[in-house]
C-alpha cells in the first residue's frame, strides 16, 4: 500500500457422511503451540497449498550456532522429515530426507505427495538427534468432493515494529479453522523507526536498517519466523499465501518501487531478485517454474481459491485521468487472461480470489464521476472519480473493467474477492460503471491489519474516536456499494464457506502490542449464491 497522502487522509474433512462431507477444523491443541526459541528448529515448522494428494512443508535448520539467517555460514546438511496419521508418529505414511546448506539459507522445502486426499496428518523434521516441533495440516478434498463447510482464517499486513502478532495466535487456538489465507505484507522491509507503529517501536526489526540484499531480506525473514504466535498458526493450520509490495518495497511495481532509489539503492532488478530468492527460501508457497505465485488450489465442488500477484507484471502508479488509460494493467495480460478464464470456467460453486489489494471503487467526490458523464469527462476527472489510493485497482480501472466485464459477459457469479493491504475493516459490493449500484458483480471482504497502523494509530487518538467513525460515514454515504467500513482495529478475519452462502466475521484485537492481546467479535456480512448483495449478520452462536 501507498505509504503517505492516502492512508493517512483514511486514514472438518473427517466427518464424512452420506455423500457430503464436513471439513473439521484443525487446531494443534493437543501438542500445544511450537516453541522453538532455541534448537536446531528454532524457526518453526509450517504447510502450506494443500492438493488432494499433496502438502509442501517448511522448516529452516540451524545445525551449528553460527549458521544464524543471512550468514552464509554453516555445513552442508541432511534434514529427515515424516509425516504421519497421527501426532505420536505411530503411523509414518511417508518419509524422507532432504539436502539444505547455506546457498538456500539452511531452508527446507518439502512438495510431499502421495498423501489421501481431506487427511490430517502431523509432521517433524529431524536433525541429529533432534526432532522440530510438531506441526499439523491437512490435504484438500477431492477435485469432485461434495464439501459442506469450509472454514478460513484470513490475514494481511503484519508490521513486527507495531505489536505482536496475537492475531495469528487466537486464530490458533480457535480449533475450528481448515486454512489460512495470508494476502501479503506478511513482512516489512522497512528499518527500525521507519514505518509508523503508532509513534511507539514495541520490537526492533533485524537488520536494524531496510531489507535491501539477499542477506537482508533472509535475516529479516528469520526474525519474524521467531514471533510465537505466527509459529503456533503455521504449526497448527496450512496456510495459502500471496504477496503485497512490503516482501520486497512499498508501492512496488513491475520496474520499481516508491520505497526504492536507484543509484543509492542499487538497481530495482536487483532488488526483487535478492527478495525473491528471500522468499522463495523462507515461505511455504509454491513457486511456479517461471517464478509465477499467482495460482489456483481447489477444495472439492464448494470453492476454488485464485490467489493473484499483483506487483510483478503492474504498470507504475499513476493519477489523474492515467487511472483509465487502457494500456496499464495492475495484473498484466497473461495473469489476467489465467483469472477471467479460471473464474469463467470454474465448476466450484464459490470462486474466492486472494486480492492483495481492494477492488471496490473509492470515491471522494459527492457523486461518482461516471455518473456525472459528459461532465466528468470537461473537468478531467478519471471515470470513477478523482482516485484516492491509485496503488488499488482504482489506479487501474481499465483491468477492473474488464475482468468485470468478463464476469458479466460470462454469467459468472459467486465470485468473492478477500482482501488486504489497507490496514482496515470493509465488507464491499464490487461495482462499476456497467453493472450499476443495484446489481454488483462480485463481493469483497476486505481484512484489517495484523498489526500495521491505520487511522487512530495515525492521529494518535484511541480506536473509535470521533473523527474514525465521520470518515467512515463519509466514506460510507459517498460509496453505497460500501456496505460497512471500521478504519480503527487491528485483527483478522474468520470466512466460512458452505454450499448456500459465504460469511466473513471480523474480529478485533484489544491491544496489538500485547502478545497475548484477546480478540472480540465487531461485525459480520454474507453474500448468498446468485446475488453479490450482501447481508449484515448477527454475532456467530
Ligand atoms: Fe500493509
Amino acid at each position: 500500500m501507498t505509504n503517505t497522502l492516502d492512508r493517512r487522509t483514511l486514514l472438518r474433512l473427517a466427518g464424512a457422511s452420506a455423500g457430503t462431507a464436513v471439513l473439521a477444523g484443525t487446531t494443534l491443541a493437543a501438542s500445544g503451540p511450537a516453541h522453538a526459541a532455541a534448537g536446531a528448529f528454532r524457526h518453526g515448522v509450517a504447510s502450506g497449498d494443500p492438493l488432494p494428494d499433496g502438502i509442501l512443508l517448511w522448516t529452516r535448520v540451524t545445525p551449528v550456532p553460527e549458521a544464524v539467517p543471512g550468514s552464509g555460514l554453516g555445513p552442508d546438511v541432511d534434514v529427515r522429515w515424516q509425516v504421519a496419521t497421527d501426532p505420536d508418529f505411530a503411523t509414518v505414511a511417508v518419509q524422507g530426507v532432504t539436502p539444505t546448506g547455506p546457498a538456500r539459507d539452511h531452508t527446507v522445502k518439502v512438495a510431499v505427495t502421495g498423501l489421501a486426499p481431506a487427511t490430517t496428518y502431523w509432521y517433524r523434521f529431524g536433525h541429529g538427534d533432534g526432532w522440530s516441533p510438531t506441526g499439523r495440516t491437512m490435504t484438500a478434498p477431492p477435485v469432485d468432493a461434495a464439501i459442506d463447510r469450509l472454514r478460513l482464517g484470513v490475514v494481511s499486513c503484519a508490521n513486527w515494529e507495531a505489536g505482536h502478532f496475537a492475531a495469528y495466535r487466537r486464530l490458533a487456538d480457535r480449533g475450528d479453522l481448515n486454512l489460512v489465507v495470508h494476502l501479503g505484507d506478511y513482512l516489512y522491509e522497512y528499518g527500525t523507526g521507519e514505518f509508523d507503529a503508532g509513534g511507539t517501536v514495541v520490537r526492533p526489526v533485524e537488520p536494524r536498517h531496510e531489507a535491501l540484499t539477499l542477506a537482508d531480506y533472509r535475516i529479516r525473514h528469520g526474525l519474524y519466523k521467531t514471533d510465537p504466535g505466527l509459529q503456533a498458526l503455521h504449526a497448527a493450520l496450512p496456510w495459502v499465501i500471496t504477496w503485497d509490495d512490503h516482501e520486497v518495497a512499498n508501492d512496488a511495481w513491475s520496474g520499481g518501487a516508491e520505497n526504492h532509489t536507484p543509484g543509492t539503492e542499487g538497481a530495482w532488478s536487483d532488488r526483487v531478485a535478492a527478495a525473491r530468492q528471500a522468499y522463495q527460501e523462507w515461505m511455504p508457497v509454491r513457486i511456479g517454474a517461471d517464478g509465477a505465485i499467482y495460482r489456483r488450489l481447489r477444495y472439492g465442488r464448494l470453492a476454488d481459491l485464485s490467489m493473484l500477484d499483483l506487483r510483478s507484471y503492474r504498470s507504475s502508479q499513476a493519477s489523474g485521468t492515467a487511472v483509465d488509460d487502457p494500456a496499464r494493467t495492475i495484473t498484466g495480460a497473461a495473469q489476467l487472461r489465467w483469472l477471467s478464464d479460471g473464474l469463467a470456467t470454474s465448476t466450484a460453486q464459490w470462486k474466492l480470489v486472494g486480492n492483495p489489494v481492494m477492488m471496490a471503487r473509492v470515491d471522494v467526490g459527492s457523486l461518482p464521476a461516471w455518473l456525472l458523464g459528459p461532465l466528468g469527462k470537461l473537468l478531467g476527472i478519471p471515470q470513477n472519480g478523482a482516485v484516492l489510493n491509485p496503488d488499488q485497482w482504482d489506479g487501474y480501472n481499465a483491468d477492473r473493467n474488464r475482468l468485470v466485464d468478463h464476469l458479466r459477459a460470462t454469467g459468472t457469479r459467486d465470485v468473492v474477492f478477500l482482501t488486504g493491504d489497507i490496514h482496515t475493516s470493509w465488507a464491499n459490493e464490487v461495482t462499476t460503471r456497467s453493472t450499476g449500484l443495484t446489481d454488483p458483480a462480485a463481493a469483497e471482504f476486505v481484512v484489517p491489519s495484523v498489526t500495521s497502523d491505520n487511522v487512530d494509530d495515525f492521529l494518535g487518538l484511541p480506536a473509535g474516536n470521533g473523527l474514525s467513525l465521520l470518515g467512515a460515514t463519509l466514506l460510507r454515504s459517498t460509496n453505497p456499494h460500501v456496505r460497512w467500513t471500521e478504519l480503527d482495529g487491528h485483527g483478522y478475519g474468520v470466512l466460512e464457506v458452505t454450499p448456500q452462502r459465504c460469511r466473513m466475521d471480523w474480529y478485533h484485537l484489544l491491544d496489538r502490542t500485547r502478545a497475548d492481546s484477546a480478540s472480540r467479535w465487531v461485525a459480520g456480512f454474507s453474500v448468498g449464491t446468485g446475488s453479490a448483495k450482501l447481508r449484515r449478520e448477527d454475532p456467530p452462536a
